[in-house]
């Protein structure tokens, strides 16, 4: 199974990718933090992507298609992937179609006051990369990731003007995805509003249901 889960930023693309991914065996690409690991490693790619990234703009498409490329060959793909913030334009989207084909898209719909009340609030593990929440997904231990032990920290990116611009940039460029996935008639909306087990049972039912058609129709 190929799938792409769509969504504003904060929409929770990390965090159910994650939960999917377990579920199915199959890995989660996550353009956004392949570019933060080459920020971190100040690699060309990276110093290049990190003053688009800083201001809450989209990195040019042929620095995103490379690196999503590389990471859709790789062996551990071979049966699916989940892609987590790709594509994020029209163009993304025409490129991915010459390099895998994609059975479902999860588009994750929520209100402008859930979204700014999730991405402030985030905290992030900055060894293995786990997502928690200050509220509603808050770690055991005050800033120490429950899994590995790393220390937690904020994005960059979740200061508030930069998630404004983040939000703009959204609707302009990467809205138009949902009419051209829904056009191709593989695009599946999913309310996600709620808590994190609340729209994983969604998601989960809904898949269950989409397997099954597809499996017939193969
Ligand atoms: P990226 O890392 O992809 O950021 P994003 O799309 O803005 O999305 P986020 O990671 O902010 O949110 P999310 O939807 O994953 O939500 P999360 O699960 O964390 O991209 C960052 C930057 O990289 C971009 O701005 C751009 O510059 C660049 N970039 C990346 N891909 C690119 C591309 N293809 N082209 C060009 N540039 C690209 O959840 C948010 C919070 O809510 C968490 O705290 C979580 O714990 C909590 N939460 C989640 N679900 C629930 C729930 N149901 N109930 C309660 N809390 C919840």
């Amino acid at each position: 199974m190929n799938l792409i889960i769509l969504g504003p930023p904060g929409s929770g693309k990390g965090t159910h990718g994650e939960i999917i991914g377990k579920d199915y065996s199959i890995p989660k690409i996550s353009t956004g933090d392949l570019l933060r690991k080459e920020v971190k490693r100040k690699s060309e790619l990276g110093i290049k992507a990190k003053k688009y990234m800083d201001a809450g703009l989209l990195v040019p498409d042929n620095l995103v298609i490379e690196i999503l490329k590389k990471n859709i060959e790789r062996s551990s793909c071979k049966n699916g992937f989940i892609l987590d913030g790709f594509p994020r334009t029209i163009n993304q989207a025409m490129a991915l179609e010459k390099i895998a084909h994609i059975d479902i898209v999860l588009n994750l719909s929520l209100s402008h006051k859930t979204i700014i009340e999730r991405i402030t609030g985030r905290l992030t593990c900055k060894k293995c990369g786990a997502i928690y929440h200050i509220k509603n997904i808050p770690p055991k231990k005050d800033g120490i990731c429950d899994i590995c032990g790393g220390k937690l920290y904020q994005r960059e990116d979740q200061k508030k003007e930069v998630v404004e611009n983040r939000l703009n940039i959204y609707e302009k460029q990467t809205k138009p995805l949902i009419d051209f996935y829904k056009n191709k008639g593989i695009l599946f909306n999913v309310n996600a509003e709620g808590e994190v087990d609340v729209v994983s049972k969604r998601i989960s039912e809904l898949l269950k249901r989409l397997i099954k058609q597809l499996n017939q129709n193969y």
